[in-house]
């Protein structure tokens, strides 16, 4: 379940609550059940994950790919899992922590570990919504956001995409006046 964080230090953790400071931004946030599939779940509390098991993954909960793709234009999937021993995970997330747009929605359903969307609204205030497992998240296109991992370092997502061009991040520059959560 997400939990919000406002520019005054307060947390918010009700869904509803959640969702009025989430509108100005048109951000859908939902609760997907990863369902009681015992598989799926000895697949998830593993730190790594070979090739095989990332697809096993991802057919476990494919109806949700297709879901998707009944609603809106997406062509593609992955399953993205870090933690700490992932040699360029320093490298990887320094492309994402700082402001930036994209040209497509970034859609993302987390399965396990936490990460931390920032948000810059209409009126210039800034947010930062922890997102954890069953959390499904659609930013919109043009969107700007920051994205970083707690100090556990450790996350699995399905990425949906509806095409590859759109992924490169565009910078802001636009100064984050938060601090990273010390958990
Ligand atoms: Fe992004």
């Amino acid at each position: 379940m997400a939990t919000l964080r406002l520019e005054n230090g307060a947390i918010l953790t009700d869904a509803d609550a959640i969702a009025d400071e989430l509108a100005p931004l048109n951000i859908q946030l939902n609760q997907w059940t990863l369902g009681d599939n015992p598989a799926l779940q000895n697949l998830l509390v593993q730190e790594q994950l070979h090739e095989i098991e990332k697809a096993q993954v991802l057919a476990a909960l494919e109806h949700y790919f297709e879901q998707l793709q009944q609603t809106g234009n997406y062509a593609s999937r992955d399953l993205i899992v870090l933690h700490p021993q992932v040699p360029n995970l320093a490298e990887l997330l320094a492309k994402f922590d700082r402001p930036h747009t994209h040209s497509d929605d970034e859609v993302r359903y987390i399965l396990d570990g936490e990460g931390v969307f920032g948000f810059i609204r209409p009126d210039g205030s800034q947010i930062e919504l922890t997102v954890t497992a069953t959390d499904y998240i659609n930013v919109p296109a043009g969107t700007e956001h920051w994205f970083y991992l707690t100090p556990q370092r450790r996350i699995k997502a399905i990425r949906y995409f509806s095409g590859t061009e759109g992924w490169v991040p565009r910078y802001t520059e636009t100064a984050i006046r938060f601090r990273p959560v010390l958990v």
